[in-house]
């Protein structure tokens, strides 16, 4: 299928780097690595960023303009935030951090070699309509962020691998790069910064990849730039964007209910409130249900309740906190504290440290129910369950 050769060419100072990405480049099809005394144009370079970064960059800057390479990666030990920023400013396809990992290399490889790797997504043929699904917790503490990131999580493993991206909306300071152990990756300020640029191609490039598949989009971790300050029309883009590319898109949206949060009710296709079995929950379960109907949401089942921390020797039960907000429950999560916190503290979901546990099940099969799948234990088993949650069967 391949036509041409990508011809690469390889500027980098630390011979051990260099020799490890000649390995991999030659071990794959479809590359040509270029020596460095052709002064033929390649079609990718890879360049390494040492010690004196400014320099680096002028030298790209450079030879981008003197057409020495069509596309550029960066590879470099140091991954602070400004150098990412500055190589996404750049245009740089793709950031290698070192030591090199070879599996990450190689995807970037393959990616670079065939296009990019949501192709199927782009604009060519039917737009697919994906699912955004909104978190929004009604209170602070409540567990947002814990159900935001293994729903997502969730969705990823089911069968047939759909393709999941997770969005934290937290204004600031928001956790989820904790909760998956996330280094040094771009957040949807930088989007905002490149919002010209905002397409597919530019949005893969920028979204960090789990190993679990999920792609994440975190919150900024500092006040920078004034300027670039996120508006409803940015994140508006970058959702019609991303609904065409992903199956689901999951929003940690944190709490607040201002324009941005609007924003996102808007594009939403569900809205997830979570809330505990406590007096302040509900009755702030109750005022968002009136907000938005005031503010003229479509109705159920647009907006589900979920009651995390769920324990059924709580003292309000979930028929009263049903009867209280006039709305039906429509999952329950158990409490698990140790589970919960041990997922966190060690920066992985709760599919990958708790497997067996109720809570990690519990937020599986919600997953499933929203994507409108059978759950493993069948109809039966199910319906038994909802039962003794005192919950609707979907
Ligand atoms: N189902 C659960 N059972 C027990 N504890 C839980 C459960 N879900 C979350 N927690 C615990 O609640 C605490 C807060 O969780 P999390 O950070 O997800 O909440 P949040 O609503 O996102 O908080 P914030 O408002 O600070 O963003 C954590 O210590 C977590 O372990
Ligand atoms: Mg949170």
């Amino acid at each position: 299928m391949l036509t041409r050769k990508k011809t690469v060419r390889l500027e980098i100072r630390n011979d051990r780097v260099r020799e490890h990405f000649s390995v991999v480049i030659a071990s794959m099809e479809g590359f040509l690595i270029q020596s460095v005394h052709d002064t033929m144009p390649a079609d990718l370079l890879v360049l390494e960023i040492g010690d004196d970064t400014g320099q680096d960059f002028d030298y790209l800057t450079r030879a981008r303009s003197t057409g020495k390479a069509k596309d550029f990666f960066l590879t470099s030990k140091t991954t602070s935030p400004d150098v990412l920023i500055q190589a996404l400013r750049m245009g740089v396809k793709e950031f290698i951090p070192q030591p090199i990992n070879e599996v990450e290399l190689r995807k970037a490889l393959l990616k670079y070699r065939d296009g990019s790797d949501l192709a199927p997504a782009a604009p060519k043929g039917p737009q697919r309509k994906g699912q955004i699904i909104s978190v929004l917790g009604v209170k602070g503490g409540v567990g947002t962020t814990t159900i935001a990131v293994n729903l997502a999580d969730s969705l990823v493993r089911l069968d047939g691998q759909p393709t999941v991206a997770l969005i934290d909306m937290n204004r600031l300071f928001g956790e989820i790069p904790l909760f998956l152990s996330l280094e040094h990756v771009f957040n949807w300020v930088d989007i905002s910064k490149n919002i010209a640029r905002l397409d597919a191609t530019y949005l893969t490039g920028i979204l960090y990849r789990h190993r679990s598949g999920l792609r994440v989009l975190p919150s900024p971790d500092r006040v920078d730039d004034d300027k670039y300050t996120v508006t409803p029309q940015v994140i508006e883009s970058m959702l019609r964007l991303m609904r065409t590319m992903f199956d689901y898109v999951i929003i940690d949206g944190g709490q607040a209910v201002d324009d941005i949060s609007k924003t996102i009710l808007r594009s939403a296709d569900k809205v997830l409130l979570v809330a505990g079995l406590s007096l302040p929950c509900l009755i702030n379960v109750k005022k968002l249900l009136k907000i938005f109907r005031e503010l003229g949401y479509p109705p159920d089942p647009w907006v589900e309740v979920v009651i995390n921390r769920f324990d059924k020797k709580s003292v309000i039960t979930l028929r009263e906190a049903e009867q209280s907000t006039g709305k039906k429950a429509f999952w329950a999560v158990p409490n698990d504290f140790n589970a919960t916190m041990s997922a966190i503290n060690q920066g992985k979901p709760l599919s990958m440290v708790e497997p067996g546990a109720e809570v990690t099940e519990a937020i599986a099969e919600m997953a499933a129910a929203l994507a409108g799948r059978q759950t493993g234990g069948g109809r039966e088993k199910e319906k038994e369950k909802r039962a003794f949650l005192g919950l609707k069967l979907y």
